[in-house]
């Protein structure tokens, strides 16, 4: 995700996040200035001191260019953070049918559930980074991207109540394909969101149909809640796992061996989840394995076709082979599009998500803003209108690249942060927890 080759990558028209891709764009018009001085001091060749690499000459003092930039970086978030103002006032007038700047920079752009702090959050994250100091690499998407992470868990802790916490698996939790194993730093900082009466729901892509399989990818977290003394029985039960994207729930329940129980669609299919008819599900599912297929056969992929009850997917055809990142792309962007032309994807009766999971591809019948969705329905029991709001939901992922990225969908139903690692997802949560110690406080 940090490599340069990643980065760039990641700005491809295919795999591009306008937004962030425009605020670094932003940036970087901005730093002209910086880069005239970076060619005046390499013209010196300056010794690297311990007190900094340009001051010893007389040159101008680093110091100096790292307040200018800073004061500049802040200025600019300060504006971004105005024109988002603006697109939210934009959104709840529903008479103005004008829209609003940012919209116009960026169509793409979608709902806010929040204001977004973003100069304070620069501020956060230039004293973690030294964004400001730094003098020849320019503020990169990977910066942008922790500053609207650090804008938002602001955001949701201090304009109102963070009440529910959505997580995915793969990268977000544990490492790809790993297990959440019990000496996780990721577990006691979950523990301690449940201590705090936030509600939890990891929502996956991995589809599985029993519990068994769900506690082999989850056990550290799992026992660690069936063994606390600290939890309330009530607090245990706050936990839920969403699995296939929107398929299968499971709650908490310390009594099952695999201490997890299945709930019964019934119990929490929302009314248009419900109206999903089984055929358009396996004739979608059908074109998908179809246009799976084919890309085998086209790219002569190292692969396997995977059916399930809800999904549809490439596996490697051996653990120990990788099938190449563009070949994965293209598979995605194939099956996409035949899908959206065929009968079952043009009537939009049933919502998909085709997706590149880094080493397979993946076609699931829903997606995580319906998985999220059933999370902020099971705990929103006591919220009004029986659900829990957007602007108080966070859901964290590693997924949010438009085209072929599961994570992303998400952002449609509540406010969301995008990591990259699940050292990341540490780093957050710590950042997190301050937060909410704060306002308590
Ligand atoms: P997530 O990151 O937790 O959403 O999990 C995504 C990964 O789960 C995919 O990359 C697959 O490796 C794995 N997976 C296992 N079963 C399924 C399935 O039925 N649909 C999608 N992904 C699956
Ligand atoms: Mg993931």
């Amino acid at each position: 995700m940090t490599s340069r080759y990643r980065v760039e990558y990641a700005l491809k028209t295919h795999r591009r996040d306008q937004f962030i891709g425009r605020l670094s764009h932003h940036y970087l018009s901005t730093s002209i200035s910086y880069q005239c001085l970076e060619k005046l001091n390499s013209d010196y060749s300056p010794p690297v001191s311990e007190t900094g690499v340009f001051e010893r000459q007389g040159l101008p003092g680093t110091s100096q260019a790292r307040e200018e930039a800073h004061r500049r970086y802040s200025e600019i978030l300060r504006d971004v953070e105005i024109m988002i103002d603006d697109h939210i006032l934009h959104q709840n007038d529903a008479e103005n049918p004008f829209p609003s700047k940012l919209k116009l920079l960026v169509p793409s752009i979608g709902p806010f559930f929040t204001r977004l702090p973003l100069e304070a959050a620069f501020k956060f994250q230039d004293r973690k980074r030294y964004i400001s100091s730094r003098r020849f690499v320019s503020p990169s998407f990977n910066d942008v991207r922790l500053i609207l992470n650090s804008a938002q868990i602001m955001a949701v802790t201090t304009y109102g109540t963070l009440q529910l916490a959505t997580f995915d698996g793969d990268v977000t939790l544990y490492d790809d394909g790993q297990s959440l194993e019990p000496a996780s730093p990721v577990i006691p900082r979950l523990m301690d969101l449940l201590r705090n009466n936030v509600k939890i729901g990891i929502v996956t892509a991995a589809g599985y149909t029993t519990a068994e399989r769900y506690h082999s990818r989850l056990h550290g977290l799992l026992d660690a809640l069936a063994n606390s003394t600290e939890l309330t029985p009530s607090q245990k039960q706050n936990l839920v796992v969403m699995g296939g994207e929107s398929n299968y729930l499971f709650e908490f329940s310390p009594n099952e061996p695999h201490l997890l129980a299945p709930v019964p669609r019934s119990r929490w299919l929302t009314p248009e989840m419900a109206s999903w008819n089984e055929q358009d599900i396996e004739e979608l599912l059908d074109v998908a394995e179809a246009a799976l297929g084919d890309c085998i056969k086209s790219l002569n992929l190292p692969a396997t076709l995977m059916r399930k009850d809800r999904a549809v997917g490439i596996i490697p055809a051996t653990p120990d082979i990788r099938i190449p990142r563009e070949s994965l792309e293209e598979t995605v962007l194939v099956v996409q599009k035949i899908l959206e032309l065929s009968s079952a994807g043009r009537s939009r009766r049933v919502p998909f998500c085709a997706f590149n999971g880094g080493r397979d591809v993946f076609v699931d019948i829903g997606d995580k803003s319906w998985g999220v969705t059933v999370c902020q329905r099971w705990f929103g029991g006591n919220s009004p209108g029986g659900i829990i709001k957007g602007e108080n939901t966070l859901h964290v992922g590693d997924q949010f690249l438009s085209a072929g990225a599961n994570d992303f969908r998400a952002r449609s139903v509540g406010t969301t942060a995008w990591i990259a690692s699940p050292a990341e997802t540490v780093e957050l949560l710590d950042e997190l927890a301050e937060l909410m110690s704060k306002k308590l406080s």
